[in-house]
């Protein structure tokens, strides 16, 4: 069962209030997902992203398939046993995450040749094979493989490798139209680069295929935040209007409002995670480096307006001290704040949406947030 409601349209802009009806449960969107790489959100109890009010988490087919591999974790009963989340899990493909770290890898029609990034051996991933190792993860939203377009590209180039990405599609949809199951969903992903018409020819294209979703893809990869803006407005006006609409890999705060703003109801993004293992932290009032030589006696917490369990328990003195002494307790605590930051920022955007006050919300995120990190 894999259902899709909308439950609030506001009448000011595209944003939407839904609600993903799973055999798991439902879910909520606007929806923000953390990263869990490796079938973990670094540092983090899976009990205790719950507790955040996280529902669905994302992790990636590259990586567990290269290690422990789609076998060892389904005899082991599947992702949501092996790693112990109740809730949903969406597993991204595998494309983009073999572009950004195997050190080789050659595209054909059929697909990607890489090597592996742990031990240098080959290997190779068709649609189909994508696919499959997914199903063996057991994981309740498939994507489909696609190509990375890496910005800036020419439009000759752009248009071949959005055209293999539809290629792809075709291939993976007729594959699951096969062997698709109850449990499990796919969502077919746009590319197009950064050209409005193969944006448009690409949500054209992959929305002729009747997905469970559409996830918009090749963004947050140098572009400005006009250009960002631009795609996701053009992709959006093919995409259905009764199906979930997903952003790959993105992002900050305001990105997050401006494509909620559009219509945009997923996202995923390593920001909130990664930032925090590197010592900086979302707060009210724009970003901060526990790094930083003045919080050296500083006695108030992270945020003094967030009400975690770390900006409750400790002050930016303390945090500092064991950042600087690489003591592992500070990975936990900054990831910790930073989810919960995105959690709040979630149902804020969501209650904005209720009340008709998300341009106000956007107005008061941006004087914080408007620099590109
Ligand atoms: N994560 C961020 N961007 C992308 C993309 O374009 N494709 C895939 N598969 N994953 C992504
Ligand atoms: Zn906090």
């Amino acid at each position: 069962m894999f259902k899709f409601q909308i439950l609030y349209q506001s009448r000011k802009n595209q944003a939407r209030i839904g609600a993903i009806i799973t055999h798991r449960g439902v879910i909520e969107t606007p929806v923000f997902m953390p990263v869990g790489t490796q079938g973990t959100i670094k540092t983090m109890p899976p009990e205790i992203v719950s507790s955040l009010g996280y529902n669905i988490i994302l992790s990636n087919t590259y990586h567990l398939y290269l290690r422990p591999g789609p076998d060892i974790i389904q005899e082991l009963g599947g992702i949501h046993k092996f790693m112990n989340w109740k809730k949903l899990i969406l597993t991204d493909s595998g494309g983009f995450q073999v572009y950004s770290l195997s050190q080789f890898r050659k595209i054909t029609e059929e697909g990607i040749l890489f090597k592996s990034h742990i031990n240098g051996t080959e290997h190779f991933f068709s649609p189909i094979m994508v696919l499959e190792i997914q199903k063996k993860l057991g994981s309740d939203i498939l994507m489909v493989l696609d190509t990375c377009i890496p910005y800036p590209l020419s439009y000759e180039e752009t248009k071949n490798l959005t055209e293999l990405t539809h290629k792809w599609a075709v291939e993976s949809f007729e594959y699951w139209q096969r062997h698709k199951n109850e449990k499990q969903a796919v969502f077919g992903i746009i590319q197009g680069g950064m050209y409005e018409d193969l944006r448009r020819y690409s949500a054209k294209f992959i929305t002729s295929l009747e997905f469970d979703g559409y996830a918009i893809g090749g963004l947050s990869v140098g572009e400005p935040l006009e250009t960002r803006n631009q795609m996701i407005e053009t992709s959006l006006e093919y995409m259905p209007y009764h199906k979930p609409r997903y952003v790959m890999g993105i992002g900050t705060p305001l990105d997050i409002i401006d494509a909620v703003i559009r219509g945009i109801d997923m996202f995923d993004c390593v920001l909130p995670t990664r930032n925090a293992r590197r010592g900086t932290v979302f707060t009210s009032k724009g970003f901060l480096s526990i790094k930083n030589a003045s919080f050296k006696s500083d006695s108030l917490p992270l945020d003094p307006e967030c009400e975690c369990y770390t900006c409750r328990n400790f002050s930016r003195g303390y945090l500092r001290h064991l950042f600087h002494a690489k003591e592992l307790l500070v990975y936990f605590l900054l990831t910790l704040h930073n989810l919960f930051y995105y959690a709040k920022l979630m149902k804020h955007i969501k209650n904005a949406i209720k009340t008709e006050t998300l341009e106000n919300l956007r107005e008061e995120v941006a004087q914080y947030y408007l620099k590109n990190f």
